[in-house]
């Protein structure tokens, strides 16, 4: 088994594939953008964590990408890693599983493994994405074709840990089609773990999301009554964590983003609600409370201006780093939008600082607004009425910040409180 399509050429299936390539695949990266695939086969990355130079050598060792789903029929192996965002009604946009199934449905043969690793509610592999691969194949599965979960757990960003030695779960329809898949990923992925089933799998994803979603919350809640009851919540939490059994430190903030964790557990409460009938309340809790979390950022910066007899209509505020994760360029879902909204509707003069941003589109009263990243980080700092540290992004000279004598929000825990910087 040699060859290999990666549908989705994105944050995931990128630096899949090209690992795959580096292993020896010979590898298809299919997207249904055509700029994307352009842009990889100019040998120009879209992804922080991929550089040019990388695509430049996959593409040198037989990587290409593509638009033309025909390629699915020489693969022996086809690894799904489109986008399942939500839909508008907050629940699960399936749309891209789903024609991706029915395009793979249309071209594979037999003899394949497919494996879906975009992350989902447990039960969409066996009911939505193995039914639409047979139905037009007409290939059966565990004989003909081999169909297994696999959940994604890149980490953007985290130069530990990458594709080849974050452990990999890996959970067949049928027990042949988890050994294929399991024999697959281990020709490239140090550690393959084999889950009970697809569902097993699917789970495992959702239970990692929805820990961390609950236990960020749970510190967003805390850090509230924290500061009402002048308590240093970081501190208290740098101390729990010298416990070395028993507790993970989790850390307050402006909210949660990217595409996993706001996104990831509405899933799961969705099959729970739609299948049972009630609701997984843990998460719709998570959910009340890290949503709320920017808007609570903007009454504390109301409450810091305040302090200092400055109204928030008029006030000039700076946001610095605007990416829902450090050192990333990655916004979606990032909380720095609500937190921007509700400024500006309070009548704040908002600006921002990114090196990972050049242009920031925000919601004003008076429509959209395409917002520049200031040039001078520090400067401006110094020269606003209150600067919010959003993300510590580690290019960033703390030290440089507070000498500045700017007024800081630190949602962060990362500078040190005195007369000018106030924690959440
Ligand atoms: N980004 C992360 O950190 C991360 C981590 C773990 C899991 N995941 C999961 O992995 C999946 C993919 O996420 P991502 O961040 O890579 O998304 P992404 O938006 O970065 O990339 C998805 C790519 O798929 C392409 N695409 C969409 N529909 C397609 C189709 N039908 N056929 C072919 N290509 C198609 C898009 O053009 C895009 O290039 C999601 O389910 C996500 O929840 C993401």
């Amino acid at each position: 088994m040699s060859r290999l399509v990666v549908v989705g050429q994105g944050y995931v299936g990128l630096p899949m594939a090209l690992r795959a390539a580096e292993r020896g695949f010979d590898v298809v990266g299919l997207d249904t953008n055509a700029k994307t695939v352009a842009a990889l086969n100019g040998g120009r990355s879209h992804i922080d964590d991929v550089t040019d130079a990388e695509i430049a050598q996959a593409l040198d060792r037989g990587y290409r990408a593509s638009v033309d789903p025909t390629c699915i029929a020489d693969a022996d192996a086809v690894v799904v890693c489109v986008p399942t965002p939500l839909s508008e009604d907050g629940g699960p946009d399936l749309r891209p599983v789903r024609r991706a199934a029915e395009v793979i449905g249309e071209h594979v043969t037999a003899g394949t493994l497919v494996v879906l690793e975009s992350t989902t509610y447990p039960g969409t592999t066996e009911e939505v994405f193995a039914p639409l691969v047979t139905a037009r194949s007409g290939l059966i599965v565990g004989k003909e074709v081999y169909i297994a979960f696999s959940p994604e757990r890149i980490d953007p960003g985290n130069d530990t840990y990458g594709v080849a030695n974050t452990p990999k779960v890996v959970g067949g329809l049928t027990p042949a089609c988890t050994r294929a898949a399991q024999a697959f990923y281990a020709r490239f992925i140090d550690t393959v773990i084999e889950a009970k089933g697809a569902r097993e799998a699917e789970m495992a994803k959702l239970i990692e999301n929805t820990f961390r979603h609950v236990n960020i919350a749970l510190v967003n809640e805390m850090v509230r009554f924290c500061h009402e009851l002048d308590i240093d919540l970081w501190d208290a939490i740098d101390c729990a964590a010298t416990k070395p059994f028993g507790y993970m430190p989790f850390r307050p903030g402006p909210g949660v983003g990217g595409h996993c964790i706001p996104v990831d557990p509405s899933y799961l409460s969705h099959r729970v609600k739609g299948q049972l009938g009630y609701a997984f309340r843990m998460v719709e809790l998570a959910e009340e409370i890290n949503t709320a979390a920017p808007l609570y950022v903007a009454t504390r910066a109301w409450e810091e201006l305040n302090h200092r007899r400055t109204a928030v209509n008029g006030a000039r505020v700076l946001l610095l780093g605007i990416t829902y994760k450090a050192d990333i360029s990655d916004r979606r879902e990032t909380p720095a939008v609500p937190l921007a909204r509700k400024l500006t509707q309070w009548g704040a003069i908002v600006s921002y600082h990114d090196p990972y941003v050049k242009e920031w589109d925000i919601d004003t009263s008076e429509g959209r607004r395409t917002l520049q990243s200031v040039p001078a980080a520090y400067e401006a700092a110094a020269a606003a009425d209150l600067t919010i540290l959003l993300q510590a992004h580690s290019s960033y000279d703390l030290e440089r910040l507070e000498a500045s004598g700017a007024r800081v929000l630190d949602t962060r825990g990362v500078l040190l409180p005195s007369d000018t910087v106030t924690r959440l």
